[in-house]
């Protein structure tokens, strides 16, 4: 399974950037409003920092202006993929930039009809929201499990990004459910690298070693 960093904070991307096993950037109108930044200055630096695809949403809500958008933003740098919403609109534009060879993803997945949808607007991605179904009380996991036995029984090419991840069990409940990618919060993929037998265990070498 791929790992992709879901942030538009920079710092943690060029952090996470030197770490070599972070593929690519999801980002969303929430995460850039939070570093307090406008989406096209801080895409433009996220592609210096990492060689991978880079999701960038549009803000426009017509098939016609996301359309335009994202020709515009898919400019920018070859790695740029189009994050559109789910909408019927967003539907239709998916198929649009499909045929002009414009990678896309889209985004607020829930269900699998919905998936069908993307997968058959020819969607290079899309995203299904794990932590948010199970905020709901449904189960993220499921949904994974599901999409991806869809995707199978199709072929179709999309791609399943996990997103909405907040812990440790959803990255492992994505892998184990065979998603192509987990776009990861910063803080969750530092927080991959620990076990507390590592830690005893690296401390019990370490001690041996001065003696
Ligand atoms: O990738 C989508 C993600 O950013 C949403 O996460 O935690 O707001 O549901 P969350």
């Amino acid at each position: 399974m791929k790992l992709f960093i879901d942030t538009a904070n920079i710092e943690h991307i060029r952090i996470a950037s030197k770490w070599g096993c972070i593929k690519g950037v999801t980002t969303n109108p929430s995460l850039i409003a939070k570093e307090g930044r406008n989406l096209l200055d801080v895409i433009k630096e996220i592609v210096t920092l990492i060689d991978g695809p880079i999701s960038a949403e549009v803000q426009e809500a017509s098939v016609e202006a996301m359309v335009a958008e994202g020709q515009s933003l898919a400019k920018l740098h070859k790695n740029i993929v189009i994050k559109i919403p789910m909408t019927m609109d967003g539907i239709a534009a998916v198929s649009q930039l499909s045929k002009l060879g414009i990678k896309t993803n889209v985004t607020l997945v829930f269900s699998v009809p919905q998936a069908l949808l993307a997968c058959e607007a020819g969607a290079t991605y899309i995203s299904p929201f794990m932590g948010r179904v199970d905020d709901m009380g449904d189960s993220g996991v499921e949904l994974i499990e599901k999409i991806m036995t869809t995707i199978t029984n199709y072929g179709y090419e999309t791609e399943v990004i996990a997103a909405s991840i907040r812990n440790l069990a959803h990255v492992e409940q994505a892998a184990l459910a065979g998603a192509d990618i987990a776009t990861i919060p910063f803080a969750v993929l530092q927080s991959m690298v620990n076990h507390p037998l590592t830690a005893a265990g690296l401390q019990i070498f370490r001690d041996a070693a001065k003696k």
